[in-house]
């Protein structure tokens, strides 16, 4: 275009990045062979997970033992600690069908609480819950009566549905003295210092809040999973397909959700297709060796893959990217976030003008043309690749499951958020079940990825319920 004129004289900025734009596409690239070989080795992956060796995917029995009716009733607190917030919700379940009202208030969970101390972080939440509370009700005693589920998302064992034993710590927290431990008594005893009289009823992960909320309104819902700072589903299992457990003789057909924290996939790099970026920024992580696939997709992640790509673009592959600019603001970790892409991905104008704006502003980079070009299609098949990869999960799941036609519920800001994911999951999803071309756009696929229910509100306030339901009956 005439605009691009003015720098063409200079001698040095390449017209064309068509070698970079080839190497790139073959480093990120999954084409379908592999796609089913990873559903293939994850299916296996899945079993380990449940037998009483174990493998690398913890596949952790949550004691959520069934779905509910849809005629479940009470007031519920719901606090849920994911990777970026913290939301303290207040649910109530009506005796109308899968309806509910919900209220809630959402906080930012400040960055250095993730590497800080247990109390600290422990104190922070419990502050955000009494704060929600004061706000809303007058009377601490109403609240006595409130059970809570509290949405910790991270793995841990349970033995019981109020214990969580975390397992270690993903998604970039890194505090001392956790892992390892009971967080409940952790959290209960922050909430006594501050004379609240809360009783944890239920302990969950959000992938099985997602499961259970969606399933509430829709009965085809089998899996729930998240697409967010961190990757992960859950699904039903019968107690029978489950040897871990088999020493507490359980009614083989008992059901009971688990949560796979799928993140530690292919930990031992067998079958994904990592590049030398997803090799650093493992390296460079709080936890290396741990959570190989969730490092590949989650959200907390693209942003580091693309700026570690095209760091190396600039510094090596005979240095046609960015050159003569600063780029001293691109080379700081974790300076660009998952919306930086989505931002990019976005930007439709032929020119790339949003594009050219986005790297002024935030990396004072003035990228040419040919750059611009560049850094859509290095976004494009980094959320490509992060689309594909998750649906091997679900694939498998379903494999394992046997489940030829079903829902599944997803949340998650990359899922909600991440322009193309839906669409590039699904597709992926065609080509590794083999399902061949659409005929009618139209048609439904016989398994659907699709928005979930408020897994971390309604989900945990539907497993408080049926837990105290459970209890109720003596029936643990
Ligand atoms: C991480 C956590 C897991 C959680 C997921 C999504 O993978 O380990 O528990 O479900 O992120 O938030």
């Amino acid at each position: 275009p005439p605009s691009e004129k003015g720098s063409g004289s200079d001698a040095d900025v390449p017209k064309d990045l068509a070698k970079e734009i080839k190497y790139i596409e073959e480093l990120f690239t999954v084409d379908t062979a592999k796609l089913k070989q990873i559903t293939d080795h994850f299916v296996k992956e899945l079993e380990k997970g449940l037998s009483v060796e174990g493998g690398s995917i913890p596949m952790n029995p949550t004691w959520v033992m069934g779905f509910p009716t849809g005629h479940e009733t009470g007031t519920f607190l719901a606090l849920d600690m994911g990777g970026t917030n913290l939301r303290v919700c207040q649910v109530t379940l009506t005796d109308q069908q899968s309806e509910f009202d919900i209220i809630q208030s959402k906080y930012r969970i400040p960055p250095p609480l993730k590497t800080g101390t247990a109390e600290e972080l422990f104190e922070y939440i419990a502050d955000c819950l009494l704060q929600f509370i004061q706000t809303h009700h007058d009377d601490l005693s109403q609240i006595g009566r409130m059970p809570l589920g509290f949405t910790f998302s991270y793995p841990a064992t349970q033995n019981y549905i109020d214990e969580g034993i975390l397992q270690r710590w993903t998604k970039g927290f890194d505090i001392e003295g956790v892992e390892g431990k009971n967080v409940v008594p952790m959290f209960e005893a922050a909430l006594a210092r501050r004379g609240v009289p809360i009783r944890l009823a239920a302990l969950i992960n959000d992938t099985t809040g997602t499961l259970i909320a969606s399933a509430y309104t829709d009965p085809k819902m089998k899996i729930g999973c998240i697409f967010g700072t961190g990757c992960n589903a859950a699904y039903m299992e019968d107690c029978g397909s489950i040897p871990k457990l088999a020493h507490l003789n359980l009614p083989p057909e008992t059901p009971m959700a688990i949560n796979c924290e799928w993140g530690a996939f292919d930990n031992e790099h067998k079958v994904l297709p990592r590049t030398p970026y997803d090799i650093t920024i493992d390296e460079d992580s709080p936890r290396p060796g741990q959570q190989a696939f969730e490092k590949m997709i989650a959200g907390l992640y693209l942003g580091e893959i693309f700026r570690l790509t095209l760091v190396d673009l600039h510094d090596n592959h005979d240095r046609r990217v960015f050159v003569g600019q600063d780029i001293t603001k691109l080379r700081k970790p974790y300076t660009l976030d998952t919306s930086f892409l989505s931002a990019i991905e976005e930007d439709s104008d032929e020119n790339l003008s949003d594009i050219a704006g986005l790297f002024q502003n935030k990396l004072n980079i003035t990228p040419n043309k040919a750059e611009r070009i560049l850094i859509k299609r290095l976004a494009e098949l980094i959320g490509t690749r992060a689309a594909r990869l998750s649906a091997c999960g679900v694939a498998a799941i379903c494999k394992k499951k046997g489940y030829k036609e079903c829902h599944v519920g997803a949340d998650g800001s990359v899922f909600n958020k991440y322009p193309h994911f839906k669409e590039r999951g699904a597709q992926a999803l065609r080509e590794i079940l083999d399902w061949g071309e659409k005929k009618d756009p139209k048609e439904e696929d016989p398994i659907e990825i699709l928005a979930a229910e408020d897994g971390s509100g309604v989900g945990a306030a539907l497993i408080a319920a049926l837990t105290l339901e459970r209890v109720q009956k003596g029936n643990l």
